[in-house]
This record gives C-alpha cells, sequence and structure tokens, in this order.
C-alpha cells in the first residue's frame, strides 16, 4: 500500500485568513473524562485529526457511544462500565491512550492498560502516573506488559507530582481526574500549569467537581460522589497556531489567525519579535503575523508553561535556519527530540547537535529534496522549510502529521501555498 506524502513546491507568499481548530491535547483527556460522566458530554472544536479517531475508537470498545455531530461537535455518553482494558494495538498507535488510566480507576475502580513503549521522541516514562495513583490508594501492578490498578475507592492525598525535570502534563491530567471522585480532599504540587490541564480542569468543574488552583502548580481537588454531563468548547490549538505564524514568517507573508490566543503563546510570541516577526492583534479579535525584513538569529530553551513549548521547537528550528548568523536551541523536555536535524540538513540547512542543544547556522536559502517525517511536529517543521525551499520537497510519512493537525495542508492551501497531499510509494 502507497502512503500518503506531500508535494510541496516553495517560494509563495502565504497570505490570508484561517481559523485555528481546537486542541488537539485538550481535547483527548476532556474525551477521556467522557469515562467519569453519568449523563451526555457534548464538546465543540474538537480537532479532526487521527488521535481524535483513535481515542474514540478506544472509548467505543470502553463502552462510550461516541458521535459526531453534522455540525462537528462531539457526542459522548458512557453506555457499558464493564469493559476496563485498553489494548495494546491502540495504546502502541498513541500514547495519550494513558490518560484512560484515572478515569478508568475512579469510576470503575479498575484499569488495565497496555504500558506505552518508546517513540520517536525519546523514552516516555509513565512512572509519574502510576505513582500518583498508588499514592491515591490503588494497588498498582505490571502483568505481562500491562499497568494493572485496582482500588474500591480513591483516597484524596497531599502529593507532589513532579519528577527531577519539572512536571508532566498527562500525568497531571490522569490524576487530577482521578482525584475528581476520591474521598477526601488532594492536593497536587507541582502540577503541570499548561493550558490544556486548565481546560480539562474547566470541563471538569462544569460537570459539578469541585478543583481550584488549575494553572497554578498547586492544584487542590475536593473529591465528590458523582459527575454528570456537560456541554464544553475546546481551547484553540497553540501549537498549530504557532506553527501557522512561523508559516507567515517563513514565508515573508501576512497571515490572520483566527480563534487563537496569544496568552497561551507568549514565550513562542517573544522568541518570534526577536527574530524580527511582527505579531499583533487585529482589531476584528484575530491575531496578524507577517514577515518582510531579514530574520535576527536566537537562542531558545523549550520549559514547561508558561515557558517555550517542546512541541513548537522543530517549527521554530525551520525558522531559524533562514536567519542571519547563529542560533542555539536547547530541547529541555524531551532531550532526543531532534528527529527534524538531518531531515532539515537534508534540504541545506546547517544544523549541528551537541547533546540535548543544536546550533543552528542561518542559510541564505533551503533547497527542496525528499524528506521523511518522524514525529508530528517534525512533520509540521518539514512543511514548513517546504515552503521556504527553492524547488519542490516531498514530505514522506505524513499519517505522523495528521495524527495532530487538523486539514493541515487544505489550511495552506486556502493561504496560497502550493502544497498537494498524493497517494505513492514516496516512502
Ligand atoms: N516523564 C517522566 N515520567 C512520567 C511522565 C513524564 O519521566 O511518568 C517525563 C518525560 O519523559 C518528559 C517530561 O516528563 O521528559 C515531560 O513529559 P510530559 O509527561 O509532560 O509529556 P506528556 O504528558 O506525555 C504532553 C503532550 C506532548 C507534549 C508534552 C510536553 C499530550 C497528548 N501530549 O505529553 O505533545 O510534548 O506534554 O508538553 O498532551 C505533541 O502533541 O506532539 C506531543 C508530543
Amino acid at each position: 500500500m502507497g502512503l500518503a506524502y506531500f508535494e510541496i513546491n516553495g517560494g509563495t507568499r502565504l497570505r490570508g485568513k484561517v481559523r485555528i481548530s481546537g486542541a488537539k491535547n485538550a481535547a483527548l483527556p476532556i474525551m477521556a473524562a467522557s469515562i467519569l460522566c453519568e449523563g451526555e458530554i457534548t464538546l465543540h472544536d474538537v480537532p479532526n485529526v487521527s488521535d481524535v479517531n483513535s481515542l474514540s475508537e478506544l472509548l467505543v470498545r470502553l463502552g462510550v457511544d461516541v458521535q459526531r455531530q453534522s455540525d462537528g461537535a462531539l457526542k459522548l455518553n458512557t453506555r457499558d462500565e464493564m469493559n476496563c482494558k485498553a489494548e495494546y494495538d491502540i495504546v502502541r498507535k498513541m500514547r495519550a491512550s494513558i490518560c484512560v488510566l484515572g478515569p478508568l480507576l475512579a469510576k470503575r475502580h479498575r484499569a488495565q492498560v497496555s504500558m506505552p513503549g518508546g517513540c520517536a521522541i525519546g523514552d516516555r516514562p509513565v512512572n509519574l502516573h502510576l505513582r500518583a495513583m498508588e499514592q491515591l490508594g490503588a494497588d498498582v501492578e505490571l502483568v505481562s506488559g500491562d499497568i494493572v490498578a485496582k482500588a474500591k475507592r480513591l483516597r484524596g492525598k497531599e502529593m507532589f507530582l513532579g519528577g527531577p525535570f519539572g512536571s508532566t502534563v498527562l500525568g497531571t491530567a490522569n490524576t487530577m481526574m482521578a482525584a475528581v471522585l476520591a474521598e477526601g480532599i488532594s492536593v497536587l504540587e507541582m502540577a503541570a500549569c499548561e493550558p490544556e490541564i486548565v481546560d480539562l480542569a474547566d470541563f471538569l468543574n462544569k460537570c459539578g467537581a469541585s478543583i481550584s488552583g488549575h494553572g497554578t502548580p498547586r492544584i487542590v481537588i475536593e473529591g465528590i460522589k458523582e459527575l454528570h454531563g456537560c456541554e464544553h468548547a475546546v481551547i484553540p490549538d497553540r501549537i498549530e497556531s504557532g506553527t501557522l505564524m512561523v508559516a507567515a514568517a517563513i514565508s515573508n507573508g501576512e497571515i490572520t489567525l483566527e480563534n487563537a490566543r496569544l496568552d497561551h503563546l507568549m514565550a513562542f510570541v517573544d522568541r518570534l519579535a526577536a527574530i524580527g516577526v511582527n505579531v499583533e492583534k487585529s482589531k476584528e479579535g484575530g491575531v496578524t503575523v507577517s514577515s518582510v525584513r531579514r530574520l535576527e538569529p536566537v537562542d531558545v530553551t523549550t520549559q514547561p508553561f508558561p515557558g517555550f513549548p517542546t512541541d513548537l521547537q522543530a517549527q521554530l528550528m525551520a525558522l531559524l535556519c533562514l536567519a542571519d548568523g547563529n542560533s542555539i536551541v536547547t530541547e529541555k523536555i524531551f532531550p532526543d527530540r531532534f528527529l527534524h536535524v538531518a531531515e532539515l540538513n537534508r534540504m541545506g540547512a546547517r544544523l549541528r547537535k551537541e547533546g540535548p542543544t543544536v546550533i543552528v547556522e542561518g542559510v541564505k536559502r533551503l533547497i527542496g529534496a525528499p524528506v521523511m517525517a518522524s514525529d508530528l511536529r517534525a512533520s509540521a517543521a518539514l512543511v514548513l522549510a517546504g515552503l521556504a525551499a527553492r524547488g519542490t520537497t516531498y514530505v514522506n510519512r505524513i499519517y505522523h502529521l495528521d495524527r495532530g493537525y487538523d486539514r493541515f495542508d487544505e489550511k495552506l492551501r486556502s493561504l496560497g501555498g502550493d502544497i498537494q497531499r498524493k497517494e505513492g510509494d514516496e516512502d
């Protein structure tokens, strides 16, 4: 079977307006939280990406009815609570499946989730998720590659959630989802502050939970007996916003983003400003990004929110390839998340990796080439490089990109980008 690939002819300036979709990384844990609720949940702005489809498939197996309405809303209803097992065939496709662990354990008193393996961006252990479940009173063991967790009723606890590197996003989501139905009060210290965690807490509160402090490193949760359904709109995808901001800058274009939140992208916009890219709120409430001048080199280090997001590291690096001087990019969240480096070098970039750091020597131009996508954000960086490159770029294995970008090629085409999705054997 041929795999889909993109053919991109670089050099056009992107111009126009584009609407940002809802955030994949907010939608996934919120969808998993449906396991906790009695009654119907209606979610707006759930992006049309393959990770959402994978999680829907898992939820259906777990007895949740998942329906996409004609207006795009997603309706979720739990019909059957018998199955508590997330099997390897889905977990290995999508690590975020781990976020059914907390809800299954809290609501059904038992969870069996296949242990996620390694992935392209590094080891990605789940030890902190498991430690938190144990602290809430669960028995947790590893049986033939599956995490098996059991508890009659979880008990609230004051606990430290962090690891040596900082906080964990999905670990915080899992713990929050488990603690909402626990008996008593839980205090989560060194909780992740990412906007996706705030959105999950807002969703759970609408369903009747009692969570406060979300958005800070100290979240307090008063356990309750039952959650009901609710209607909720998922926050805009800050990573899609940032990616399209780079598309404007790298193509010397001007793009207005609708449904984008600058307060979720402060560190990123700060780096864009230092590079010389204009980012302004437009009168109609959108955000306009433009670039016409030479790009300044900058240094950037990825950090937990509100620091610079690891999920935009590859895309910013594509832009820095064309800056007038040397930049330094340091990855503090996933030190091995540099699969794009060798591929960008195939396009004429001058990148040198030294441990968790890449030295980017700016070049005058990138040149189109066949390249291989390896993970979601690395793929986006290669597409961005292709938009700026002289000649034709073929980005292979775009199924990685389809996991997390909602109609990315369509949106770029609507802005004037010369990008075509093709089916074939370019592998
Ligand atoms: N970590 C541990 N033990 C754990 C959990 C995490 O050591 O039990 C380490 C990780 O290895 C990493 C650091 O903690 O070094 C942070 O990882 P985190 O747990 O925060 O990552 P995650 O929750 O698994 C989410 C996003 C990722 C995003 C990271 C960091 C989802 C579905 N995934 O992953 O998104 O890069 O937070 O912001 O929300 C993407 O969308 O492309 C993506 C990879």
